[in-house]
This record gives structure tokens, sequence and C-alpha cells, in this order.
């Protein structure tokens, strides 16, 4: 198979010598004073989302080589087999269609399969929204990585267009201390347990779907068939637990892709059956924006190209995502599973190890709260770190002056990365704090900030299911694209099983106290855990 590797093509030997020539010096602050309408050129328009890329280590050169290395990889055909329904998934020999879940009725492949669900699912869920009727006041999911992130992060973010009378609680971790704190404040009468799980078989999802069952029937619950509803491909999985009701979805979508399937399930509950439907429209016209629009306009293609050029030509490791929105809280959570499961991966897709670096860490906090905990490193670290900033214009409160706040905080931090600040200014300044004992000269070096350092603001008008939807779904083909250049396959996640096989491993070696065969270390921890 042509895999197609970025590191095959002339574009890529190209952006190499650029960079040795260009890029590696490359200064912002003398980018945009050479160029006034730097901010008009490298700033975009997609569906719910401005992006200005202009405070990024890039010019018009830099871009033409990215577009030439995305063709050299022929990203579009990739992104049109994907968009097809071929098994681009080649280790699973799975389609991945997760856009499919998103188009109109009539669009797209599996249509009357998708429709049917969602239709059944939204009815389901408006029927749980009607309180009265349904006594549901809790919905419990219970799910861990693709079946609990994407509901996870989108419930609080869209908090505005929440039912007023359901309380959400995501239930993960196979750690008793996650269930035990929710279990204790609810009432089997009241409440809803959503079990989410692709597989039906994953150890956390299984143990806690357990515990919660006998909670409720210890707690005089009698109604089983009413208060647990399965969200699964694995039906026959979900129904040997007990439970009646179940809402299927397919091997063609991935976990870490699948908030807009039958896992959106409390999403559905918490914002309603049109709202759900406006979220997957959102998706759906960024999926047309990335299907569509032309690689020096495409959003999610220019940030996927932005990726890999900071990742394998400036060698920055992580990536730093800053939501302005406390709602967006779990935004950073979810795009780790999204980009670091996709794309943390070191062979190609003929199996062959890969000779350049693939996923950064991605990782975060909503601002302001990063600004006074891990933004002295971003500012004077010796690392660069490009940050993404996520502003929304319109807040859902009337707190005016605190929205201006936030915002003219993250313009600030934008700025204040990029501009930095020279010796000889800090040296001009007032430091009233600063030791008296030490020279003028040395206070100023420590208040001395390199600048040039890059970032993207990417700006929503409000944060609505329209426009989250866009955003997620932006982000879903922002790791396409690097994938697809790395020549690797994003929708696979094997890295994950050797630990789950050791666990299961581990499991009986601790009942019968077996060590024999283990390294010391971890006999050595077995013993003092459970000797
Ligand atoms: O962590 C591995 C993984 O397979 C993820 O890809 C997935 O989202 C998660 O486990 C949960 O799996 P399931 O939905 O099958 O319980």
């Amino acid at each position: 198979m042509n895999t197609l590797r970025c590191d095959q093509t002339q574009a890529w030997r190209a952006l190499g010598e650029h960079y040795d020539s260009q890029g590696r010096s490359f200064d912002l602050r003398e980018a945009f004073a050479r160029h006034p309408g730097r901010f008009q050129a490298l700033s975009f328009e997609a569906p719910g989302i401005f992006a200005d890329l202009s405070k990024n280590l890039v010019d018009a050169q830099t871009l033409r080589l990215l577009f030439e290395l995305a063709r050299g990889c022929e990203l579009e055909q990739r992104r049109d087999a994907m968009l097809a329904g071929a098994a681009i998934n080649t280790t699973e020999d799975r389609a991945v269609l997760h856009t499919a879940l998103r188009a109109p009725r009539g669009e797209g492949p599996f249509s009357d399969d998708v429709h049917g669900v969602l239709d059944a699912m939204l009815a389901y869920a408006e029927s749980v929204r009607d309180t009265r009727a349904s006594g549901i006041r809790h919905i419990v999911n219970i799910g861990i990585g693709g079946s609990d992130l994407g509901p996870q992060m989108v419930v609080p973010a869209l908090e505005a267009f929440v039912h007023p009378e359901l309380r959400f609680h995501f239930v993960s971790n196979v750690d008793g201390h996650d269930i035990t704190s929710v279990l204790r404040h609810l009432h089997p009468g009241e409440t809803l347990f959503v079990i989410a799980s692709k597989t039906f078989t994953t150890q956390e999802t299984m143990a806690n779907a357990h515990a919660a069952k006998a909670w409720f029937v210890a707690h005089g619950g009698t109604d089983t068939a009413k208060h647990f509803v399965a969200t699964t491909t694995n039906v026959k999985a979900a129904a040997e637990f007990g439970i009646e009701t179940t809402f299927g979805f397919w091997d063609w979508v991935g976990g870490r892709y699948s908030l807009w399937s039958a896992i959106g399930l409390p999403i559905a509950l918490a914002i309603g059956a049109d709202n759900f439907r406006d979220l997957l429209a959102g998706a759906h016209e960024m999926d047309r924006h990335f299907a569509t629009a032309p690689l020096a306009k495409n959003l999610p293609v220019l940030l996927g190209l932005i990726d890999v050029w900071y990742r394998n030509f400036h060698g920055f490791t992580t990536r730093s995502v800053a939501p302005y929105h406390q709602g967006l809280k779990r935004l950073p959570a979810y795009l780790q599973q999204l980009e670091m499961e996709s794309n943390g991966k070191c062979v190609d897709l003929d199996g062959n190890a890969l000779p350049f670096a693939t996923s950064p860490v991605v990782w975060g906090e909503p601002g302001t709260n990063g600004q006074h905990a891990y933004f002295q490193m971003l500012h004077q670290g010796t690392d660069v770190i490009p940050v993404e900033f996520v502003l929304v214009k319109h807040p859902t409160h009337d707190l005016a002056d605190q929205h201006t706040k936030l915002l003219a905080n993250g313009l600030a931090q934008a700025q204040a990365l990029m501009l930095g600040k020279r010796t000889d200014q800090a040296l001009s300044e007032r430091a009233p704090t600063a030791a008296k004992s030490l020279s003028p000269e040395v206070v100023a070096r420590h208040r001395t900030f390199p600048g040039n350092r890059p970032s993207t603001t990417l700006m929503l008008d409000r944060l609505t299911p329209r426009s989250l939807g866009a955003l997620v779904a932006m982000y879903e083909h922002r790791v396409f694209t690097s994938g697809a250049l790395w020549g690797i396959n994003s929708f696979d996640q094997w890295g994950v099983e050797l630990g789950k096989a050791l666990c299961n491993d581990l499991l009986p070696r601790i009942a019968s106290s077996n060590t024999q065969g283990l390294d010391a270390s971890t006999a050595g921890m077995m013993r003092r855990l459970f000797g």
C-alpha cells in the first residue's frame, strides 16, 4: 500500500530548507511590522468560528509549502475516502463514518439506520425530560473514554440550554470513590442510569454498572427497566446485563468520535431534541466546509498543517488549549483523547517505524485560571508552547463587565506571548516588589520575556449547540489532517491494550498472592499493597 507519508514528499524537503533558512529565525513582531495586512491575510471564517492564525510562526511561503505537502500526501483524496466510507481504519478493517451521524436525513451513508436510532433516542430523551411524568431528576452517565468525555464536555458547555430540573453526573473511574460520591446524593426513584459503552465489556464501566445496579436494588429501587438504559454496539451484552432499553450504534463510530451517536444520549437528555439536532447541524456544516473549502481557506486543514509544522520542524512537543469560557472546562480533556489517542502512534500504515514525531501533548485549563498556574512557564519557560485561545464573544450571563475582563485577559495573554518584553524595557520600569539587594540589571533580566511565542485564537460568537458542534467537528478534522500527513492510522488505539491485559493478569495473582515470574518492582509493590 502506498502510505503517502509526509517525509517521502518533495515538499517535506523544501519545508526543511525553508525552516533552516527562515523558519527558525522567524519573528512575529517583525512579520507584523513588515506586513500591515497580516491579520486580514491570516484570519479565516469557517462555520461558527472566526480564527486568527496571524500570531503563528508562518508566512505565505510556509503556507504555500504546507499546501504542497498536503497535496503530496493526497490529503483531499484521503479525506474523500473517509467521507465515502472506505475502510481507512485498516488495522481493524473498519470505515470511519462519524460524519454520517450528522448528515441530514437522506444524505450520507447508512442514513436510514442513523436517523432511525436518532429519532428513537430523541423521542426517549423528550419522554424523560417530561419530568413530571417521568419523575427523573438525576441522570448518571456511566462510561469511560469516548463514552464519557464527549457528553461530559458538552453538557456543562451548554449549561444555558440544560433542562432546569435535571442534574447530570458522570461516573467513569473504576476507583470506587467516583461512583460512591455520586450515589451518596441520589434516590433510586429519581435516577436514570445511562450505561454507555461501545463494547459493553470495558472493565471500569462494567464494574460501575454493577455497583449502580446493586445500589439501586439495595435502596429500594424496583423498576430497573425504567431506570437503566444502555448505549452500545453490543445490544446482546446489554440485554444480558438486564437492560431493556438500548440505543445502538455501529463499529464505524470510533469511541472518541461518538458523541454524535447514541453515546450523546446524556446530551440529548440535557438540551432536548431540537438542540441536539442543532449540535449535529453545526458539525455537519463544518463537515461541508472540510469537504469543499479549498486548502488555503479550510480551517481544520490549516490548523492541522500548522500542527505538523510545529511538531516536525520547530520541534514543539506540546500544545496548550485555553478556553476562555468556564463551560468549556473539560474541552482540554476531551481534546487529549481526541488528539493523543488518535495520533499517538509510532508506526505508519504499513507498520514501518516513523522517523519523525507525531502527536503533541495536548493540555490546558480554562482561562483565566491557567494564567495563575502555569502561564508563567508559557511566558518565560525554556520550552516554546503554542497556545490555543478559545474566546466566546457573547456570554449567557448578564455580568457584562466580567465578560469584558475575561476577553481582555485572553487577548492580553496572546499579546504578551507574542510581544514579550526586552531587558531594556524591563530596566526602565518600576518593580516595587523587587529585592533591593539585587542590581536593577539582574532584576530586569528576571523580568525579561522572550516573546515571539505563537498562539491561535478561535472565536465563537456565542456558545450554542450549533457553534459547539462546529468547533468539535473542526477539531476532529484537524486531527485527521495531521494524522493523514504523518501516514498513520488515527482511528485505532492498540496502545491501551497492553495495560488492560496486564491488569487482567494481575487480578488473579492478587487473589492468590502469586508474584512468581513478576519483575521485582511489581512483585514488591504487590506485596506492599495486598500482602
Ligand atoms: O481507552 C480505550 C477505549 O477503547 C477508548 O477508545 C474508548 O473510548 C474507551 O476505551 C471506552 O470503550 P467502550 O466504549 O467500549 O467502553
